[in-house]
């Protein structure tokens, strides 16, 4: 007789986007001139790159001829592709062994697909506002109770808000699994060195691990600012880092990432190499027992992206993009309004103020100045009373949307 994993049951996640279509489909039905802006959604806009294309195309040419066709791929990925994301961190002083360096079709996949090589009794910690994956896959996993008045029981929620600009700090309790998120997906905030070696100490000291999504490295400018886990001593013992090509080299649609699991982790009573080995077993390429591998023209893509060329055709695309945070948080700021993030992350967080909730303040947004925002209660209860936008849109429309936010906003 199967049975249902109702562990699904519990899930409360999927509310949030259908609810902010709901909202736009009847403002839209109701006023079918109006011309709605959308600064909702965190997918990119812009082309890719000629390098990246160029890449791209390689790829598929190769396909084209017996002699350089290839089928399934390398265990855990190109192997040029991962020399070259080596060589990328070698620049920052990180020295990774390629085979610590697992190629994916994404970070999203493998962020709750890691929890999988983990005990079951282990107990899960995320930030409050949080990217939504980190708790459903935990509850998916059984590693929550129910959901009660907003939260999740036995899953720790690590605080963020105004006094500790949206970094969160280390558990007061014991946590055996920590999920950060660096630049922050949606609160835009950004750890400094000191703040992720509290979370390193802590790890090191709990025998706990840190899994590290590093999806928005590239959008930090500050030099000062680390943009891996690992430029903290001692990380390479606790820490997984989870990276994406997404929004870096824009293959949302494309669809490929990585994941670093370091050798020398070792979680409670396990030697080196054992956590490595785990996910070596399950995602190991073509040999893995749960993935067959990244697509070969995706990585082709990516090693042409990280060429000399590629990555300073992609810098002028994250900067057109942060361009548009700018001129997104500049334009809020002059209204009075708090903002916050958008200066090392594409995300602006914004305080809807008094009187208004994030979903009040969403419909006001939609009614008065025809924008399309995302609420932050829907990241967690920390959330509630701000409002996120994201820079990801075509500059025209940011500039249309923020030239009637400044002429139509009652505030
Ligand atoms: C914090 C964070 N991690 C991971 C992802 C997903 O990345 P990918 O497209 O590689 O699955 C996103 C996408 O929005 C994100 O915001």
């Amino acid at each position: 007789m199967a049975t249902i994993n109702k562990n699904y049951e519990k899930l409360q996640g999927s509310y949030l986007f259908l609810e902010i279509s709901k909202r736009v489909k009847d403002f839209t039905e109701k006023n079918p001139d109006v011309e709605i802006m959308r600064l909702g959604i965190g997918d990119t806009t812009q082309p890719l790159t000629k390098t990246v294309i160029k890449g791209l195309l390689d790829g598929v040419k190769k396909l084209a001829n017996a002699k350089t066709y290839t089928g399934y791929g390398e265990a855990q990925g190109d192997i040029r592709l991962r020399v070259a994301l080596s060589d990328f961190y070698k620049k920052r002083g990180i020295h990774l062994d390629v085979k610590e360096i697992f190629i994916s079709d994404g970070a999203k996949a493998d962020c709750a697909n890691i929890q999988s090589i983990f005990g079951i009794d282990n107990v899960v910690a995320v930030s409050d506002p949080v990217y939504p994956v980190y708790v459903d896959s935990s509850v998916i996993a059984g590693r929550t109770g129910e959901f009660k008045n907003g939260r999740y029981e036995k899953l720790v929620y690590m605080e963020c808000d105004e006094e500790n600009n949206f970094v969160p700090v280390p558990p007061k309790q014991k946590v055996d699994i920590i999920y950060l998120c660096n630049p922050n997906n949606p609160t835009g905030g950004v750890a400094t060195r000191e703040q992720l070696k509290a979370f390193v100490d802590y790890a090191l000291l709990n025998k706990a691990v840190i899994i590290f999504d590093a999806a928005y490295s590239e959008y930090i400018s500050d030099t000062n600012l680390p943009k891996s886990i690992y430029e903290i001593e001692g990380a390479k013992k606790c820490a997984i880092e989870i990276n994406s090509f997404s929004k870096w080299i824009g293959f949302t649609g494309v669809r490929l990432g990585f994941t670093v699991v370091p050798l020398d982790l070792v979680v409670f009573n396990t030697q080196k190499e054992k956590v490595h080995a785990l996910w070596s077993k399950r995602q190991g390429g073509s040999q893995g027992i749960m993935f067959n591998g990244a697509s070969n023209i995706a990585q082709e893509g990516a090693i042409s992206a990280l060429s000399e060329k590629g990555q300073m055709e992609n810098k002028k695309v994250i900067a057109y993009y942060m361009n548009n945070a700018k001129m997104i948080k500049n334009s809020l700021t002059k209204l009075g309004l708090k903002v916050f993030g958008g200066e090392n992350a594409p995300y602006v967080w914004v305080k809807t103020g008094a009187g208004f909730n994030s979903w009040g303040f969403f419909d006001k947004l939609l009614k008065e100045a025809h924008v399309v925002s995302t609420p932050g209660s829907g990241f967690g209860l920390k959330g509630e009373g701000f409002i996120r936008l994201s820079a990801f849109a075509d500059k025209k429309n940011v500039k249309k949307a923020l030239e009637s936010i400044e002429k139509n906003l009652k505030l």
